[in-house]
């Protein structure tokens, strides 16, 4: 089959897009407001863009029901700052309930029963259960083209300035083996893959 995204003609039940890029890794992402006000949401659309400074993208599309930009938004460029999280297997629920569309200011962590420990770099602060957990400091948002002038489309760079890791992560070889997190990640409709076998492939050169 074949379909245009503008035309929305693939005919299908549901819009299969999100099922095709995948998996997806999740960017479970806190910062807080002026006022010092937590907040905690995850995002799929993300990844790691750069390594050296290592950089990270994601995006926080549209609004909320309420009619707000996401408050993830509204407070990396107003503070400046974020903490990434990984996501894992024995924090799904805790990250499903954070992605609960709540007004500006309501703390998703506190909510969820998440504890929040001060970042060493940055003012966002990060969640203590995480095992792996990427202080960022913001960059610029690029905005994206949007078939909806209301439901605003961007991206949001940020730098990694500091990386925390769950030492029981770090193998006896001195590497990380990321399968002991079980990370997932986002699929289509309401799925998600999590990662507890890898494999080993090396390059030709
Ligand atoms: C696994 C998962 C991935 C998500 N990915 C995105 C995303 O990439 N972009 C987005 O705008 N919303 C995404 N959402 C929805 C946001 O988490 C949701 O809109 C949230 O309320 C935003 O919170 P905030 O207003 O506190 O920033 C995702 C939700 C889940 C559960």
């Amino acid at each position: 089959m074949f379909y245009e995204p503008r035309l929305d003609n693939s005919g299908l039940a549901i819009d299969p897009l999100k099922a095709l890029v995948v998996p997806r890794p999740i960017a479970w992402v806190s910062s807080v407001d002026l006022a010092g006000r937590v907040n905690l949401a995850p995002f799929s659309f993300f990844n790691l863009v750069a390594e050296a400074p290592p950089i990270v993208v994601f995006a926080p599309y549209g609004r909320k029901r309420n009619g707000e930009i996401k408050d993830t938004k509204v407070n990396i460029e107003a503070v400046g700052a974020f903490v990434v999280h990984l996501a894992t297997w024995d924090l799904r629920e805790a990250m499903n309930a954070s992605s609960a569309q709540l007004p500006h200011g309501t703390d998703e962590a506190a909510l969820a029963g998440l504890e929040m420990v001060p970042s060493r770099l940055v003012a966002a602060p990060r969640l203590a259960a995480a095992p792996v957990a990427l202080e960022c400091r913001y960059l610029k948002t690029t905005d994206l083209p949007s078939l909806d002038p209301d439901e605003p489309n961007g991206v949001i760079f940020g730098e990694v300035v500091g990386i925390h890791i769950d030492d029981g992560l770090i193998t006896a070889e001195g590497r990380v083996d990321i399968a002991r997190a079980k990370p997932i990640a986002r699929l289509g409709y309401s799925l998600y893959a999590a990662v507890t076998e890898t494999f080993r492939m090396t390059r030709p050169d």
